[in-house]
């Protein structure tokens, strides 16, 4: 692999094993794969810490019945259009509906954000998946 280094580590047998374990537990091929996911799980996590500009997408459940919940829904993301990128809406069946929502922006502001629709009365599902830009 171009631009790829190797270099050794040395690890207590039982963090050898938890390491083992995330390989099995997530099916990476190798152990190294393992530890590229972990490096980037940590820098996604520290950017969210330290509140940088991030990216990620927020998964919504509910009925489209609700039009109450879908009309405060939609005020919401106006208030936060700076940090929404584009949304998509899929008719899961009679009922219900799921919407994704792409977003990019500091990462307090997409929190507060997914916690806002998340709450609103009679959201079935909410979820906030984060990642980093770089
Ligand atoms: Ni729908």
């Amino acid at each position: 692999m171009k631009g790829v280094k190797r270099f050794g580590v040395s690890l207590e047998e039982e963090l050898l094993k938890s390491l083992d374990s995330i390989v099995k537990g997530n099916s990476f091929p190798n152990r190294s794969q393992a530890i590229r996911f972990l490096i980037r799980n940590h820098n996604v996590k520290e950017k969210w810490e330290k509140n940088k500009e991030v990216a990620g997408s927020i998964i919504l459940v509910y009925d489209h019945h609700k039009r109450e919940l879908i009309s405060r829904s939609m005020d919401i993301q106006h208030d936060y259009h700076d940090c929404i990128l584009s949304s998509q809406h899929v008719h899961l069946g009679r009922h219900n509906c799921l919407e994704l929502i792409a977003l990019r922006g500091k990462a307090s502001k997409l929190r507060e954000l997914a916690d806002k629709l998340i709450a609103l009365k009679g959201m079935k599902h909410g979820e906030l998946v984060a990642s980093s830009i770089d």
